[in-house]
């Protein structure tokens, strides 16, 4: 199974991967745990090319190239070869990102997003996305108080990131069997509760 945890950034992600990837492993799976852009060496090169740095260091077109390169290395030698061998795959991000942050609040279109999606994966994609949904004041709060290096999207402002939250609202709508809206306010525990209703119920 291969499964995709998306959503704004400081929407909590890295600690609801954490804790699914525990209760996989706890019912005995292995769990390979990755994360977009990156989860190669060489996407990883590729993804310091996308974090850092000026707001207006790419235009979305490349930004979108950028990700795909990425996304190509990290399908074809990481996640395929992991799911061949029955493992779950649990990623930070996958093509919903690009779909919302290229496509939607970037400007160029789904539809563009979809024709370079469909050259490049033909149709290989998670099995189950799940999209953390909060507020933009609240998780850019959250995302800027652990601020390293990776701040070029968070520096595009509240106006690109509330953008963000409404492409995801119609990234899932477009896809409701297999994308699922968790709201993200709440405890940890509440949050890992609602996914994990999902994931119980979802059919792969
Ligand atoms: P992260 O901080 O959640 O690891 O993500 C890095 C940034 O990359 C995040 O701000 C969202 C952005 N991104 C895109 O714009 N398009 C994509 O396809 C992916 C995977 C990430």
């Amino acid at each position: 199974m291969f499964i995709a945890v998306e959503g704004v950034d400081g929407a909590g992600k890295g600690t609801q991967i954490s804790l699914l990837n525990k209760h996989f492993a706890d019912q005995g799976h292995v769990v390979v745990q990755t994360r977009e852009p990156g989860g190669t060496a060489g996407a990883e090169q590729i993804r310091a090319l996308l974090v850092e740095g000026a707001a207006g260091r790419w235009s979305a077109e490349t930004e979108l190239l950028l990700m795909y390169a990425a996304r190509q290395d990290h399908v074809e030698t990481l996640i395929k070869p992991a799911l061949m061998e029955g493992n779950i795959v649990l990623c930070d991000r996958f093509h919903g990102s690009s779909f919302v942050y290229q496509g939607v609040a970037g400007g160029l279109g789904m539809e563009r997003v979809q024709d370079l999606d469909d050259f490049v994966l033909g149709g290989f994609g998670p099995d189950l996305e799940l999209v953390i949904d909060l507020p933009v004041d609240v998780s850019l709060a959250r995302a800027s108080s652990r601020a390293g290096q990776e701040t070029r999207f968070e520096s595009k402002g509240v106006g690109f990131l509330d953008m963000v939250r409404r492409g995801f609202h119609d990234y899932v709508a477009r896809k409701p069997q297999r994308r699922h809206l968790i709201d993200g306010r709440g405890t940890v525990e509440d949050v890992h509760e609602r996914i994990l209703d999902v994931v119980r119920g979802a059919s792969c």
